[in-house]
C-alpha cells in the first residue's frame, strides 16, 4: 500500500521486528515504534527533550537534519557520539523512510 512504510526495528535483546507505519497520520517515528509495542520509554513524548527515544539508524537513509534541541540532547545525553544516534520522535514517518534499519539505543529500555 501506498501509504503504509516498513521499519525494522531491532529491540534491546537484538530481536529485529518488521512495523507497519502509515505515512498520513503525522506520525514521528517513536510513536510509531510504540504503537506497535515496540519497548520505547520516549519519557517526554515527543518533546526532544529526554533521549529515551534513541534509536542507532542503521540503513543509509536519508533524513532529515537533526534540529537544534535533538542535537544538543544527543550531546547531553553522551549519545551523539554514536553513529547514527538519532531522536526517534524528531523523525517523521514519510515514504522516504520505508525499510528504514534502526536498533533501539540504551536509554530507550523501559525497564530501566
Ligand atoms: S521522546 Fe523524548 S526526546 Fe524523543
Amino acid at each position: 500500500m501506498d501509504d503504509l512504510v516498513t521499519i525494522f526495528v531491532t529491540d534491546l535483546n537484538g530481536d529485529r521486528h518488521e512495523i507497519l507505519a502509515p505515512t498520513d497520520m503525522g506520525l514521528n517515528l517513536m510513536e510509531a515504534m510504540k504503537a506497535n509495542e515496540m519497548p520505547v520509554k520516549a519519557t517526554c513524548g515527543g518533546m526532544a527533550m529526554c533521549a529515551t527515544c534513541n534509536v542507532i539508524i542503521k540503513s543509509d537513509h536519508e533524513l532529515p537534519e537533526m534540529g537544534e534541541s535533538e542535537e544538543e540532547m544527543l550531546d547531553e545525553a553522551f549519545v551523539l557520539d554514536v553513529e547514527g544516534s538519532r531522536l526517534s520522535c524528531q523523525i517523521p514517518v514519510t515514504q522516504e523512510i520505508d525499510g528504514l534499519e534502526v536498533q533501539l539505543g540504551s536509554l530507550t529500555d523501559p525497564e530501566e
